[in-house]
């Protein structure tokens, strides 16, 4: 017998339960969800009634607690810890949504096993990360935890991410077990309202919101999180179809499921489940491991067999693959493996903070670039920082900042002083960042006047981006943009640092300001990563992860929609369109300006006739065509023209950075696999229908910039 089956034969019911209860302590670091967090109950932990922590920091801490569960109880199970290191867990790196802008694989990689080290080297073993919602709506604040809105992007980075926090072999004292969240669709929810219903097609759940969760399934990631909303009336956390059906039997993952905070008590708010006993029955009928801060199992599970909800089989099921992932973890050999004292910091604090400084200014997108202001010259005139960012240290670190610390994080001010050294920096507030008061408008004008350029840092507090932060009008805050209006009129060159977690819809003040940068939430290197920028001693490369839309009303808007019979037609009426508004977004996903360009050639197919199941291998001539040494995403899109379900205008199948040295010319080869060219049947199943595809090639989403070639896909070999 092995160690599991052992344990399972030993246990007792309570024993049972606990290993699939986990509970929060410690929350006075980390604040989450509305449940109260409960004292650590030591008489609980010896009578192993509990299985697994959330958000108790500190090695010393969680080495107390584990010396207990292993030295102090009847079967010496070890416990689990666990925390969201959502961008980085002392170093903080940019939120994901920014991070995603870098469209770098290897950063993303990178930037999570930079936080495991850390977080292991503390002791923690599961972290809830990545968080996969694809989100086309930016009302929602948790847009900001995620790769944005395209399926292609969300799944290689789910790849990254979970190799970045796992690496291969998960009993690693570094490595840190990654949870693929909220499954699934839970960027969908109803009208940008967060905690809403999600009510979407089959197929559209299958083509946009699924493949990142297969594709970190497929990578190994050892925990799903189950988003806490419903999915046309079934609660995620009790459905069955999906947590079981669909992800264990049909996609083989051999994880554990673990709820989301309360989630499972909250089948009883969804209407699907009477009592907490109901609601624990349909959890572990469902397939749900580890029930997250709700009373369902500790209070329910017992009850639910009693009266036969459920049985000891599906239970006993359900614990062996807790303890499964323990033994993964290694926690029964090496309890104390994480947080050894004895293992030596992985990397030095220099090569952290340059980490971060490399994925901010990275993340970072230049969406307009008037008559070249930027970069700004090393000397001149006074720069006017104006706005209630420009010292914002904590609105740097974004929400979800794990245990980042403030006094450590370098604001705008800092940054550009540093990278200014032979210019004046003068510094004004103007507004408060989400108040009423605006006197100090006059005085930030003033300062202004006296500048040769305003460097305006706007943009949305932290705390009203991310969970439970969903906004109507998802703009400037308080009274900014009355201090912009202000500053723009002026006279002085404006350029915008916008600092947000999701697209900010000010169409006038992006037309008004010479360049506007947006920096998401850049982390811990905010200031230096922009002094970079501005000084020139490195050329944007970030490009935007989502379309940004001129007007709210616009929303969700992204670019991968399907044809329509009346496609849109300048001057025509009954064409889709709308009557006062145009359908484009202001800036398409992919937009973004270097301080140089690269023309990018039109595709060159090795073949324009290939068999159903080749791969294809396309040629793009890349030509340096002015300016800086500069890097670029190059995105390859593929069409379908015509098959059995019309396929979107345009699906992203590649995307590759590229940088060229001023005069340099190079030819990128990218190879497409199979599956690029398959789509979903009316079955649902994957497969390739024969017919004509165009390969598109370019800098955006934006069709004007893309050069095609078409391919013909057949079944058969040309004679
Ligand atoms: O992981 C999070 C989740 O994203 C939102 N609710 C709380 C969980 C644990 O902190």
């Amino acid at each position: 017998m092995s160690r599991i089956d052992d344990l399972v034969a030993a246990m007792t019911l309570d024993e049972k339960i606990g290993q699939l209860t986990m509970i929060s302590l410690g929350a006075e670091t980390i604040v989450t969800g509305p449940g109260a967090t409960r004292e650590p109950s030591i008489a609980e932990l010896r009578e192993g009634r509990l299985g697994s922590v959330l958000n108790l920091v500190g090695r010393d801490r969680i080495h107390a607690l584990q010396k207990i569960a292993v030295e102090d109880t009847r079967l010496g199970i070890p416990l689990l810890f666990a925390l969201d290191v959502i961008h980085g867990y002392r170093t903080c790196f940019p939120v994901p949504l920014g991070e995603t802008a870098a469209f770098r694989p290897d950063l993303w990689e990178k930037t999570a096993r930079f936080a495991a080290e850390e977080a292991t080297e503390d002791a923690l073993a599961l972290t809830f990360t990545p968080m996969l919602d694809l989100a086309r709506d930016p009302r929602w604040g948790r847009i900001v935890e995620g790769p944005g809105e395209d399926p292609h992007v969300g799944a290689v980075y789910a790849r990254a991410k979970v190799r970045g926090f796992q690496t291969d072999d998960l009993a690693r004292p570094d490595a840190l077990a990654a949870t693929a969240k909220h499954f699934v669709a839970y960027g969908a929810v109803t009208a940008g309202r967060d905690y809403a219903s999600v009510d979407i097609s089959e197929r559209t759940l299958h083509e946009v919101y699924l493949p990142a969760f297969r594709a970190a399934v497929d990578a190994g990631c050892a925990a799903i999180m189950p988003a806490f909303v419903d999915l046309a009336g079934r609660p995620m956390s009790g459905d069955r179809a999906l947590l079981t059906d669909l992800v264990r039997s049909t996609w083989g993952f051999e994880g554990i499921h673990v709820s989301d905070y309360d989630a499972v008590g909250e089948l009883v708010a969804h209407g699907v489940a009477g009592d907490m006993v109901e609601a624990a029955a349909l959890a572990l009928n469902a397939g749900m491991d580890l029930d997250m801060m709700s009373p369902a199992y500790p209070q329910g599970l017992k009850t639910a067999l009693e009266r036969g909800l459920t049985d000891l089989a599906t239970l006993d099921a359900t614990v062996r693959r807790v303890l499964a992932l323990k033994e993964r973890l290694g926690l029964f050999d090496a309890p104390f493996g994480r947080g050894d004292p004895a293992r030596p910091s992985a990397r030095s604090r220099a090569e952290r903070r340059a980490l971060a400084r490399e994925a901010a200014a990275a993340s970072m997108v230049l969406l307009d670039n008037c008559d070249a202001i930027l970069p700004l010259a090393a000397t001149g005139g006074p720069i006017a920082l104006i706005g209630p960012f420009a010292e914002a240290a904590f609105d740097m670190m974004g929400p979800w900042y794990g245990l980042g610390d403030q006094e450590e994080t370098i604001d705008l001010a800092q940054g550009l002083r540093a990278a200014f050294r032979d210019r004046e920096i003068l510094v004004a507030a103007g507004v408060e960042r989400d108040g009423d008061d605006v006197s100090g408008i006059a005085a930030a004008v003033a300062v202004a006047a006296q500048s040769d350029v305003v460097l305006l840092a706007v943009g949305e507090p932290a705390g009203l981006s991310g969970e439970a932060a969903s906004r109507v009008r998802p703009g400037l805050t308080g009274r900014q943009a009355e201090l912009a209006r202000a500053v723009v009129a002026t006279g002085r060159p404006v350029v915008v640092l916008l600092t947000c977690g999701r697209p900010l819809i000010e169409p006038w003040l992006y037309d008004a300001a010479a360049a506007t940068l947006v920096l998401w939430y850049p982390g811990g290197e905010a200031g230096h990563a922009v002094g970079d920028l501005l000084a020139g001693r490195r050329s944007p490369s970030g490009r935007l992860p989502v379309s940004w839309p001129r007007d709210v009303g616009q929303i969700p808007l992204h670019y991968g929609e399907r044809p329509t019979g009346r496609p849109f037609l300048d001057g025509e009426h009954f064409t889709t369109r709308y009557i006062d508004s145009p359908n484009d977004p202001q800036f398409p996903f992919g937009a973004g300006l270097g301080y140089g360009s690269i023309d990018i050639g039109k595709p060159r197919p090795a073949t324009d006739r290939l068999i159903a199941g080749e791969s294809l291998t396309v040629a793009i001539d890349l030509a340096h065509a002015g300016g800086m040494a500069c890097e670029t995403p190059i995105f390859v899109f593929l069409h379908d023209r015509v098959a059995s379900t019309s396929r979107p205008v345009l699906e992203l199948k590649h995307f590759e950075v590229v940088g060229l040295m001023p005069g340099e010319t190079r030819t990128l080869t990218v190879t497409l696999p199979p599956a690029a060219f398959a789509c979903l049947g009316p079955d649902l199943e994957p497969r390739i229908e024969p017919g004509l595809f165009d390969v598109l090639v370019g800098p955006s989403a934006d069709r004007r910039t893309l050069k095609g070639a078409v391919v013909e896909v057949g079944t058969a070999p040309v004679a």
